[in-house]
């Protein structure tokens, strides 16, 4: 059965088109935005080649609000939003953080100011961990305080949460989920899709398994004098498909008036903590392949120890992220070998 209209902004992203292809599994039409600052658009060959249905496409920003509106109106069954289209590279808001404010800021705004006049009903938006920054304790719940941010990128993900309550508050007749992730890693299992970065890779597993194949010499671990048992950093790595998945019921819970509150709050994480060391032994262990890493500094700014309370995720979305730590490693691996077999990397 054909499912309702979902506009995916930043469709063509690393998390996004895998939420896309668990939206299209699931029976709901997908209309992507995105503007291509960060993406391909040869994802969508690969979301056609795992679903056979290709998602229709918008090249467009989605702080331009003269185009969403158009989109809108070639579109009048959108019946919910999932919202990706952000910048993320934590360095790179400290270097330009008005990009960071008018991009994140002004896409969700406008989003938000049209929903309602288009009959939107609901609003996932993508949070991060980061609002926790240096939890008191671990696992963190979605009670735990939300902490003064690092970065302007962590400073936006707060404020746009801040703003959906807001608005919320204010009577719209919209609801909002909001998911915190922790750390996303890995690929689809097909490798038809993954994640790639422009340029040097910032994160952890997109360097790593690019030093595997041989583009980087060395992965760079930052710190192994952190108060952790092997002094390395601690996060909460889950699967990018078990993390897409939780968008598609999340948008089933909006649209079939489930929600609990008009703005609900989950944590997407395993609940497992791992530290950067153990990551790396267990992508080695599980490829068979060998990561050249070396110990240097700290990176300013990070964080040493967070992972989830995922609990009221997995209670009220009847959710959980299910995939092992070596399953998700040999995914980031096959994805890597497959861009190199196609030249891409
Ligand atoms: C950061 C953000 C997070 C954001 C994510 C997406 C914070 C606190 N976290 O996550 O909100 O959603 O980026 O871009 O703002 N590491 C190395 N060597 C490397 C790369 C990373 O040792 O070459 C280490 C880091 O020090 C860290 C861990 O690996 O301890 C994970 O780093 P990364 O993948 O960049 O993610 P976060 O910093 O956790």
């Amino acid at each position: 059965m054909k499912k309702e209209r979902i506009l995916v902004t930043g469709g063509t992203g690393y998390i996004g088109s895998h939420t896309v292809v668990e939206l299209q599994n699931a029976g709901y039409s997908v209309v992507i935005i995105d503007n291509l600052s960060n993406s391909n658009r040869n994802v969508l060959d690969g979301i056609e080649r795992i679903t056979n249905i290709r998602p229709d496409f918008v090249e467009a920003d989605c702080c331009d609000i003269t185009a969403l509106t158009a989109l809108f109106k070639q579109y009048p069954d959108i019946k919910g939003i999932i919202n990706f289209a952000a910048s993320k590279a934590v360095g790179e808001s400290i270097e330009k953080p008005l990009l960071y404010y008018r991009n994140n800021l002004n896409s969700l705004m406008n989003l938000l100011d049209l929903m309602p006049q288009y009959g939107v009903k609901g609003i996932v938006f993508s949070s991060s961990c980061t609002v926790y920054g240096e939890p008191d304790e671990n696992p963190v719940t979605e009670a735990a305080p939300i902490k003064t941010a690092t970065s302007p990128y962590g400073n936006t993900k707060q404020i746009c949460e801040e703003i959906i309550h807001d608005v919320v508050r204010s009577g719209a007749p919209i609801k909002s989920v909001i998911l915190r992730y922790f750390n996303p890693v890995g690929a689809h299992p097909s490798a038809e899709i993954g994640e790639l970065p422009n340029g040097v890779p910032q994160n952890l597993i997109p360097y790593l398994t690019q030093t595997a194949i041989g583009i980087r010499k060395e992965l760079s671990v930052f710190g192994d004098d952190y108060n952790t048992p092997d002094g390395s950093c601690i996060r909460d790595f889950i699967n990018v498909v078990d993390l897409a998945k939780a968008h598609v019921i999340a948008v089933e819970r909006m649209l079939q008036d489930k929600s609990l509150e008009q703005v609900e709050t989950f944590n997407l994480g395993t609940g497992i903590g791992l530290s950067v060391k153990e990551l790396i032994a267990a992508f080695e262990r599980a490829t068979g392949v060998n990561v050249p890493h070396k110990i240097v500094g700290r990176r300013p700014g990070d964080i040493e120890k967070v992972w989830a309370n995922p609990k009221y995720a997995n209670e009220v979305l009847g959710w959980e992220a299910t995939a092992s730590i070596d399953d998700t490693m040999r995914s980031a691996w096959a994805w890597q070998c497959r861009l190199r077999e196609r030249g891409i990397m």
